[in-house]
């Protein structure tokens, strides 16, 4: 049975990525041409707490879909944990008439939207939340992607390219920090895309002798002169790690730490057209009345799941990507 809606929320949270903007548009754009109001909460749910927000039309969102960022702000509310916090942000929920919020995040994001409706329904209001998952880290259990990790997977391939260039002039060792929080997704797929010699990602143990020194040694052995180690920032820090090498293996490596570089930039395609299409079938799920859900992607379809579930859902390690990179980064000696 279709709940009534009127007018949705909208807003980013947590860390940005690279294809919020498009996210913004297609929510707005769709609550638009479907007749539905539609208010730009700004700096995520702070701008809940704090009546902070903006009209949304089809033109203010124009020309935002090439732009990294987002127009709305973004921030990590401390405030929004507490019930008090909350408390003030239904207050503007009632003042705005609103019957939904798209928040566009990631897991804390999800969280502080559950918690919301939840304590809405204790007070007797109707407040369904619908998640976007939009993360660099790609650490979100229920969806196979999330908006921004293709841009920042290619910022970084960019970056670390441009550092083989002078890597292989000076035949020297470099070590290269990505993001990705408790998650080795980046570091996984840049690692694969540059031909790295060695990856350390937090989801396997590392274990230096096997994973860096007999890399190295390997690829010595087989004339390699330059060397690239990509780390994903869970695993350990790029720095220690270059003191490592060169305690170990008597190399003087140059270490950079990619840092938030990686979270700015033009989304690339991939980031916008999910993003489109994860900003229509927000929008969509609230008109059909579906309850709490976060929106995802499973084998490149749409879907929508259930909040509470969906928060529960783990995404299992990429064993395959692994065994690929393993692989590729094993030179076994000189050619044959
Ligand atoms: O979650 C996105 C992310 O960029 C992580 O990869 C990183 O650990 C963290 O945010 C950095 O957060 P901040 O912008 O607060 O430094």
């Amino acid at each position: 049975m279709e709940k009534q809606v009127k007018r949705i929320g909208v807003l980013t949270s947590g860390g940005d990525a690279p294809g919020m903007n498009a996210a913004l548009r297609a929510v707005t754009r769709t609550a638009v041409n479907q007749g539905i109001g539609c208010v730009g909460i700004r700096r995520g749910w702070n701008g809940l707490i704090n009546s902070d927000f903006i009209p949304m039309g089809s033109s203010s969102v124009s020309h935002i879909i090439n732009k990294g960022g987002t127009l709305l702000y973004t921030a990590r509310s401390m405030d929004f944990m507490e019930p008090a916090g909350r408390a003030k942000a239904l207050d503007t929920c009632r003042l705005l008439g609103l019957d939904g919020i798209v928040a566009i995040g990631g897991d804390g994001t999800f969280r502080g939207a559950l918690a919301l409706s939840r304590q809405a329904a204790e007070t007797g209001m109707s407040l369904r939340v619908v998640g976007i998952p939009a993360t660099i880290d790609n650490d979100i259990g229920c969806s196979h992607y999330t908006i921004g990790f293709d841009s920042a997977c290619n910022t970084c391939i960019e970056c670390i390219d441009k550092l083989r260039d002078t890597m292989q002039s000076h035949e020297r060792c470099s070590v290269v920090e990505v993001m990705g929080r408790h998650a080795g997704y980046l570091a996984l797929y840049v690692g694969i895309a540059v031909g790295a010699t060695a990856v350390l990602i937090p989801e396997r143990e590392v274990d230096f002798e096997r994973d860096i020194v007999e890399k190295i040694r390997r690829a010595r052995l087989a004339n390699t002169t330059h060397y690239m180690v990509v780390v994903a920032e869970g695993a350990g820090s790029a720095i220690d790690i270059g003191r490592r090498i060169h305690e170990e293996l008597g190399i003087d490596p140059r270490v950079t730490v990619l840092g938030h570089i990686q979270r700015g930039g033009s989304p690339t395609a991939r980031d916008r057209e999910t993003a489109s299409r994860m900003g229509y079938r927000a929008v969509m799920a609230l008109l059909e009345g579906k309850d709490n859900c976060i929106i995802a992607t499973q084998n490149g379809k749409i879907v929508d799941i259930e909040m509470e579930e969906a928060l529960q859902m783990k995404k299992p390690f990429q064993m395959e990507r692994y065994q690929i990179l393993e692989s590729l980064t094993n030179s076994k000696g000189p050619d044959i």
